[in-house]
């Protein structure tokens, strides 16, 4: 995610932006820039690369003026580079913009205005903002932002200066964080109120479809139809340390909440808002080379590997076409049977995991056509694959993948859905169900977040106990093996993620009063089957915990404790169930472990063998 600061005060700009930008470092990002208003001119300075390099090139001839934007860029449209490094100008340079979030529609607001002679600099959705709001500026910054607000479909946080309107900064916000912070004689407007809690603990959360001008020593509120809201300022009483993790005691804790945010980004420009058609011009396959492909191989590792095994599933259901999934470490020595009518799907948050770069290059040198499902814009798996496709989770800081994992089954959910439309494997009913249902997992994930005090409640029963058992049947599959690996990631308990259908051909074995046993037993055509497993963990005096779907009043008859999650089909369940088992882990490791988000051994990203 990208981070911004605004500042007007009575301090030097630069330093105070430039100060705010170090404590958003956390968010990740591979450009920086700012702008600082003087005397009616604004003076820009960007950089690609970490911030240290702006802070050189900015402190030799700092740019004079007590207001000011900044912004760190995680690129999600347009590389990482000095032109699409932020804040963008509009055509005069006399509007200056910084903005956190995705412009869904930039492309057709573009033409639009490239149309009407604006000339554009950069390949970013957010230059369009500071050209739309150019074409409504008369005088009234706020005004022209407003206007410009309603047009943008997708996500934003927006920081404006005009050069005209030295008194006042605007910003605006849908889906994407902004808040203000009063000062003595100076305010704020930052992506989140690390960047400006040396100064001040006095902040205004502002809220989606809002516009606000700050002043030094004012803040105002209007909506979208300019109607005004009284301003009601809280205090905040977090330290740097808790601001970064925006309140949460731990990053993991943060990104398992940001996954809401995370799928919908995602899914944005990818599944239109009318539900009636997926677009994945990432793809970069046309529909004769998607018709041509006989089979799929999923190249990843860890959690990842976890994710292409649920993809697997998907896929062979909807499309028809035999997936082959392997951990990379192993597929890149066993000369796997590749070629050119192959599709490697690499999956990589990070997209730098180097078995994972060197399964794409070997599945790459046998023919296969390559399509990259990663997180990082510009990553080696990105460059050297035919297709990429990005999950919009922003940068993911603790060691166990939770956000990442789940925008990825999203991904690979998109994938089949339009592979099926375009090989007709799947009739429109079918697919309309699926599009409607991936649409609701987000509001679905939430309700599961809004409560999961049976969670905290089990955690704090079983975090003691030997080891875990994790059994599903079916797509879910990959759920015990994805929940299994958090729990031994982070708690370091041995865990062990089983079908269910294996449970008599060893694994029950293990069964005592020590060991826990977590049955997937959400509704699917083998839920029966589960029930019975739950039975012969049971009659063997082992504890049960199920995650089952919230309406299922059978259950409690079988298992001692519930994790409950909403209906969704089945194909599409592993989104929702990643979350309660995500949660245990967590609060497993709190009980145990005293580092949550580096855990003992572990890297995030592995690129050496
Ligand atoms: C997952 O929680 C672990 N951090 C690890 O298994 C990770 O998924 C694996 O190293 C793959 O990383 P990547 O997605 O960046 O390639």
């Amino acid at each position: 995610m990208c981070g911004i600061v605004g500042y007007i005060g009575r301090n030097e700009a630069w330093s105070v932006i430039l100060e705010g930008l170090k404590r958003l470092e956390y968010r990740g990002y591979d450009s920086a820039g700012l702008a600082v208003l003087n005397n009616g001119t604004i003076d820009v300075r960007k950089a690609v690369g970490k911030l240290k390099v702006l802070e050189s090139s900015v402190k030799d001839n700092p740019p004079a003026g007590c207001i000011g934007v900044g912004h760190t860029r995680w690129a999600t449209h347009g590389r990482p580079s000095d032109e699409n490094a932020h804040p963008h100008t509009d055509c005069s340079g006399r509007i200056t913009v910084v903005h956190n979030g995705i412009i869904e529609n930039y492309l057709q607001l573009k033409s639009r205005l490239e149309a009407r002679g604006h000339k554009f600099t950069s390949e970013t959705d957010t230059e369009v903002a500071a050209h739309l709001i150019e074409e409504y500026y008369d005088g009234d910054l706020a005004s022209a932002v407003r206007r410009a607000a309603k047009e943008l479909e997708g996500s934003f946080a927006l920081v404006v200066m005009a050069q005209d309107e030295p008194g006042c900064l605007v910003g605006a916000r849908r889906h994407s964080p902004l808040v203000v912070g009063l000062g003595e004689e100076e305010s704020f407007l930052a992506s989140d109120v690390a960047a400006f809690l040396k100064h001040t603990r006095r902040v205004v959360f502002v809220d989606d479809d809002l516009v606000v001008s700050v002043g030094k020593n004012n803040v105002r509120l209007f909506d979208l139809q300019g109607n005004e809201f009284v301003a009601s300022a809280t205090t905040v009483d977090w330290d740097a340390a808790m601001a970064e993790r925006g309140g949460y005691d731990h990053f993991m804790l943060k990104e398992i909440h940001e996954q809401p945010r995370a799928l919908r980004d995602t899914m944005r420009g990818r599944l239109s808002s009318e539900l009636d058609r997926i677009d994945l011009p990432g793809l970069n396959l046309s529909d004769d080379e998607i018709r041509n492909i006989n089979r799929i191989v999923m190249i990843a590792c860890g959690t990842a590997y976890h994710a292409s095994i649920a993809g697997k599933y998907a896929i062979e259901e909807l499309c028809r076409i035999p997936v082959e999934v392997d951990v990379a470490s192993e597929l890149r020595y066993r000369d796997p049977v590749i070629d050119d009518r192959t599709l490697a799907i690499v999956i990589s948050q990070s997209g730098e995991t180097i078995d994972t770069i060197v399964g794409l290059r070997e599945a790459k040198r046998k023919g296969a056509k390559a399509v990259a499902i990663t997180n990082v814009v510009g990553s080696l798996a990105a460059r050297e694959s035919d297709g990429v496709l990005y999950t919009y989770a922003g940068p993911e800081i603790a060691v166990a993948s939770t956000k990442a994992y789940t925008t990825q089954l999203m991904l690979l959910y998109l994938i089949a859905l339009y592979i099926a439309q375009v090989r007709g494997t799947i009739d429109e009913s079918r697919a309309a169900t699926l599009r409607a249902a991936l649409w609701e997992l987000p509001s679905q994930a939430e309700i599961i977040l809004n409560d999961y005090s049976e969670v905290v409640k089990a955690a704090e029963r079983y975090y003691c106990f030997n080891g875990f058992l994790y059994m599903a049947r079916g797509i879910n599959l990959a759920s015990a093996l994805e929940g299994a690996l958090k729990m031994k990631e982070i708690a370091y308990i041995h865990a062990e993620g089983y079908a269910a259908g294996e449970m008599k051909h060893g694994p029950i074995a293990m069964i005592d009063p020590t060991f826990v046993t977590i049955a997937i037993a959400v509704q699917s055509k083998t839920y029966d089957k589960i029930l019975n497993n739950i039975k012969e963990v049971k009659a063997r005096s082992g504890e049960v915990i199920a995650v089952a779907n919230t309406h299922d009043e059978t259950i409690v008859n079988y298992a001692d404790r519930v994790f409950r999650v909403p209906q969704t089909e089945e194909l599409l369940s592993p989104v929702l169930v990643a979350i309660p088992l995500q949660l245990m882990a967590y609060h497993v490791a709190c009980n145990r472990s005293p580092n949550i988000d580096q855990p003992r051994n572990l890297a995030k990203t592995v690129t050496v063998e």
